[in-house]
Order: structure tokens, then C-alpha cells, then sequence
């Protein structure tokens, strides 16, 4: 076996599990593609997950039901393909686990054999236990998600904060208490109050990832789309933009178009020379005729300049 000094060092799960011990704080961001996963990986984020999100931020569905494995599996290569030192991990899509074991085990194995990443993550508490310690048995690493459950979107009523009295709370300390127990190697909180967040990460040994559940987890997430002010839409309160980049890609969009309709672009720097282009235009004449006998390039062509 060779090893290669100039490979980065992959972030691995127990060193993950060791952050939680040290009290060192774990950051995680989504990617869907090559170039997003390359940016990602010269970064120092810790894990990339290619999230089922991908179904709103990058295919336009309202939310994130529609998307299939096959798709996930798709956008989940590109993003190996740019990503040589985070953690990445896949997100099983609905239908890929809720009919039961065996159909969540063979789509945890596709997302390592045919995506190539080394986790995938899932939603539910309780009620996924026996799903999760079936993967976990599988040799496919889990990351759970309880709180705010996306695909439970129809169940909710909507993207809706969970846990807000002491009931739904403790429902939700269970969860995350009963995902740890089925071998969960962490746990995104989503969408809940900050002191249940902060409950929960008090009393898991498994790394807490949250997104919208407070200051007090391991970790964060934040969606690719959101935290870079992609989209021209208002994010959820959770969402801190660390770039607003929607109105400066628009403008660099009208400025190309500008440059093309006046003229500028493409200018001397962005385009090719020909040292025969004297010999070449002479020919060109020769064999098809003057070219200001075709009509759509007059005064277009500046022959007097070479
Ligand atoms: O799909 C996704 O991006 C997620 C994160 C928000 C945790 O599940």
C-alpha cells in the first residue's frame, strides 16, 4: 500500500467523536456539486452533507419530498469528486427507509458503494431506531435528525419549530436519546427551542449538529443556498447569510449583458490572435467573395484593422 504525503488528512468519525470530548465545536455545510464540494473542502468545515435539501435549493420543488435515490446519488458523486478531506454524508430521501429495514439497507449500502461518501443521515427518533441499528450492523454510519423533520412536513403542517411545550420537548429528548442508544454516531437538532438543544447535547455522548436549535450544540449546519444568500428569498430566522451574493451575481449577469450588447466583451484580452490573418482573409475573399456582399456583417467586420 502507498501513501501519499500531499493527501489531506480525511476527517473520520471518531476524531468527530472526539470533538465532543475536547468541547471542540463541529461545523457542517451542505454541498450538491463539484464546485461547491471543492470550495468546501479548502475550507475547514468538518463534514459536507449533500442534503436532501437539494430537492428545494437546487431542483425548485417546494419541498424536499420529490427528490429520488437516484438523484441523491448523483449529486452525492459530484460532491466526492471535489471533496478529499471533509466527512461527507448522504441524506436518505423519502421513501428510501420508511418501508422498513431491508429497504433502508440497501439504500444505505448504495449511498457508500455507488455514492461513495462515508455516512448517511436519516430522520426520525424513535420510530427509526430499529432502521438506524440495522445500517449501523450494515457497516453504513448513521447521523440521525430529530426536531423538525422536513420530510414530516405533511404530519407538522409545515416547516413548523417543534418541541415548544414540555411534552413535545421530552418527546424529543426521548428521540434523541433513543437514536444514541441505536448506534447514531451524532444527531442534527432542527427547529427547536435553544434550551432543548441544549438539554439534549447535555445529556448525549454523541456529537449534537444543530440547525435553528441554539448556541449549546456540538455542532451547526447551515444549508449552501441560504448561508451564502443564493436565492432570492427570505430564509428561515435560523439562517445567518455570511454573503449576499444573490444581488451580485445579478449584477455581474446585466454587466455581461451590457458588454456583449455595447460591444466590450469579448475585448482584446479575450480573444484569440492568428499571425496569418492577412494570407487568411486574402483566401477567404478569393474562394467565397468580398464579404460586404453579405449584408448581416456589415459594418461589423473592421477589415481595414489587420
Ligand atoms: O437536507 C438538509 O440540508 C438537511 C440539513 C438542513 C440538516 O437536512
Amino acid at each position: 500500500m502507498t501513501h501519499s504525503s500531499d493527501l489531506p488528512v480525511r476527517v473520520t468519525i471518531p476524531a468527530l467523536l472526539q470533538r465532543k470530548q475536547k468541547g471542540e465545536k463541529i461545523t457542517m455545510l451542505t454541498a450538491y456539486d463539484y464546485p461547491s464540494a471543492c470550495l468546501l473542502d479548502r475550507s475547514e468545515v468538518d463534514i459536507v452533507l449533500v442534503g436532501d435539501s437539494l430537492a428545494m435549493v437546487m431542483l425548485g420543488y417546494s419541498n424536499t419530498l420529490p427528490v429520488s435515490m437516484d438523484e441523491m446519488i448523483y449529486h452525492t458523486r459530484a460532491v466526492m469528486r471535489g471533496c478529499r478531506r471533509a466527512l461527507v454524508v448522504g441524506d436518505m430521501p423519502f421513501g428510501s427507509y420508511q418501508d422498513g429495514m431491508s429497504q433502508a439497507v440497501q439504500n444505505g449500502i448504495r449511498f457508500i458503494k455507488e455514492g461513495g461518501c462515508a455516512a448517511v443521515k436519516l430522520e426520525g427518533g424513535k420510530q427509526r431506531a430499529g432502521i438506524i441499528a440495522a445500517l449501523v450492523e450494515a457497516e453504513v454510519p448513521v447521523i440521525a435528525h430529530v426536531g423538525m423533520t422536513p420530510q414530516s412536513l405533511n404530519r407538522f403542517g409545515g416547516f413548523k419549530v417543534q418541541g415548544k411545550s414540555v411534552h413535545a420537548a421530552l418527546s424529543i429528548v426521548e428521540d434523541a436519546l433513543a437514536v444514541q442508544e441505536a448506534g447514531a454516531f451524532a444527531v442534527v437538532l432542527e427547529s427547536i427551542p435553544a434550551p432543548v438543544g441544549q438539554a439534549i447535547t447535555a445529556r448525549l455522548h454523541i456529537p449534537t449538529i444543530g440547525i435553528g436549535a441554539g448556541p449549546h450544540c456540538d455542532g451547526q449546519v447551515l444549508v449552501w443556498h441560504d448561508f451564502l444568500g443564493l436565492l432570492d428569498a427570505k430564509p428561515p430566522r435560523f439562517v445567518k447569510k455570511y454573503a449576499n451574493l444573490f444581488p451580485e451575481m445579478l449584477e455581474a449577469a446585466n454587466s455581461y449583458c451590457r458588454e456583449v450588447r455595447e460591444g466590450s466583451f469579448p475585448d482584446d484580452q479575450h480573444q484569440y490572435d492568428m499571425v496569418e490573418t492577412r494570407e487568411f482573409l486574402d483566401r477567404v475573399e478569393e474562394i467565397y467573395g468580398d464579404y460586404s456582399a453579405y449584408p448581416s456583417h456589415e459594418g461589423s467586420f473592421q477589415k481595414g484593422k489587420v
